[in-house]
């Protein structure tokens, strides 16, 4: 494939698949991205004035914006990420979870649809539709339970993921009824470099640096499997090129962590690298706060079916990518300040100043 057009390539992960596709690959990416809150045009590094890349700031509820990029690019596949994608903002607004979600990824299935029905031979076999979902569409796990697989039935808690399972389910069902060629990927959750921190990780590091309460929901005991962003990227573009058209793949890091040991992990390696200028250890700014509305205990993917079919493996442990993440943050203090505007600061306000109120 030669011309790739990403959603959401602005954003964390798609900013990763981009880079990588501009660093290690011909392909030309046609970048399309509203450029919301969360995007950071910093995060594409060199890929961001590199011939080969092309930036549409489109919202892909704009069929006619869309129609118009799908003429100009003539696109071979399509990889789908631009998302509304933070759980608690989906609480506190589900609104525009909807809207992006569920009406944008209709309307970019609908000009896909019109577009392939147009080509011919190869180009329209060739054709994919890559849709990436997250792991939350399968609800939550118990303690004991086995890892989600590829069948494991759809029970959504979030407004967020029910968004995402309503996006899954059409792309499924434009690939029944129309026969559009799709792949579906489903992950776990992903830290890195260049994460909005709204996120866990990065909200705990930067609020650590700033000397601020480390929010832990609950008491700390929900379970999430970490993935370093860089391994998704490099499954996202293994799927894309090699994987079945109509077959969904989870991914996941094998790194099944309770939040608290996380945030202990992260505070150990700050205690060395940044240590407190009253000596005490990170550790002591954790506090626990209200827990989310909702809140899934506990996430695990089996990822045996990417690794036997396509090959593919994490690269990065949890230990080390954290490692590297937490010296990134550090080393980029100009990408820290660009997002944190105003409306970061708003935020900040709308979900924590209650819960951590003395
Ligand atoms: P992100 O919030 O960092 O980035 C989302 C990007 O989409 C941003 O650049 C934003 O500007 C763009 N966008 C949002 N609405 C848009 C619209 N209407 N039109 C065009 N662009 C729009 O998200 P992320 O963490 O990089 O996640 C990317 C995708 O991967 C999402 O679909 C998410 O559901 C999925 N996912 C994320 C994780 C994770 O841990 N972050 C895990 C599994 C799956
Ligand atoms: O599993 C994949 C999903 O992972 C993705 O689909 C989502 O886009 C992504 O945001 C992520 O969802 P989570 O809700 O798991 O991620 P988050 O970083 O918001 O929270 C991780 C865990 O940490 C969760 O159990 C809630 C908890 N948490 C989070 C925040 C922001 C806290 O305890 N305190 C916090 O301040």
């Amino acid at each position: 494939m030669k011309r790739i057009l990403i959603t959401g390539g602005a954003g964390f992960i798609g900013s990763a698949v981009v880079r990588q596709y501009i660093a290690e690959t011909n392909v030309t990416v046609i970048n399309v991205d509203k450029l919301s809150y969360c995007a950071n045009l910093d995060s594409l590094g060199d890929a961001l004035h590199h011939p080969r890349h092309r930036l549409e700031r489109v919202d892909i509820t704009d069929r006619r914006a869309l129609e118009r990029v799908f003429r100009v690019h003539r696109p071979q596949a399509v990889m789908h990420l631009a998302a509304e994608s933070h759980v608690d903002r989906s609480i506190h607004g589900p609104e525009a979870f909807i809207h992006t979600n569920v009406t944008g990824t209709l309307t970019l299935l609908e000009v896909a649809r019109a577009y392939w029905n147009e080509l011919e031979g190869e180009d329209k076999t060739a054709f994919r539709f890559h849709h990436v979902s997250t792991d939350e569409v399968y609800g939550d796990l118990g303690p004991e339970e086995p890892p989600f697989t590829e069948t494991t039935p759809y029970a959504p808690s979030s407004p967020y993921s029910a968004s995402k399972a309503a996006s899954d389910h059409l792309v499924r069902a434009w690939a029944r009824t129309y026969g559009l060629p799709v792949v579906i990927t489903n992950c776990s959750n992903n830290y890195g470099p260049c994460q909005f921190p709204e996120k866990l990780i990065p909200l705990m590091i930067l609020n650590a640096l700033d000397g601020k309460p480390l929010p832990l929901y609950g008491r700390g005991d929900n379970i999430r499997d970490w993935l370093y962003v860089e391994d998704h990227a490099h499954a996202l573009r293994l799927v894309l090129s090699r994987g079945r058209a109509g077959e969904t793949y989870n991914i996941g890091g094998r790194a099944e962590r309770r939040n608290i040991d996380v945030v202990h992990a992260i505070c150990d390696h700050l205690d060395h690298l940044q240590p407190r200028p009253d000596g005490q250890s990170h550790r002591t700014a954790i506090r626990f706060v209200d827990d989310r509305p909702g809140h899934d205990r506990r996430y695990a993917i089996d990822c045996s079916k990417i690794e036997r079919e396509l090959g593919w493996r994490p690269q990065e442990s949890l230990d080390s990518g954290l490692e590297k993440t937490i010296r990134w943050y550090l080393d980029n203090p100009q990408w820290v300040e660009r997002v944190r505007s105003g409306a970061y600061r708003q935020w900040l306000d709308l979900n924590y100043a209650e819960r951590l109120a003395p």
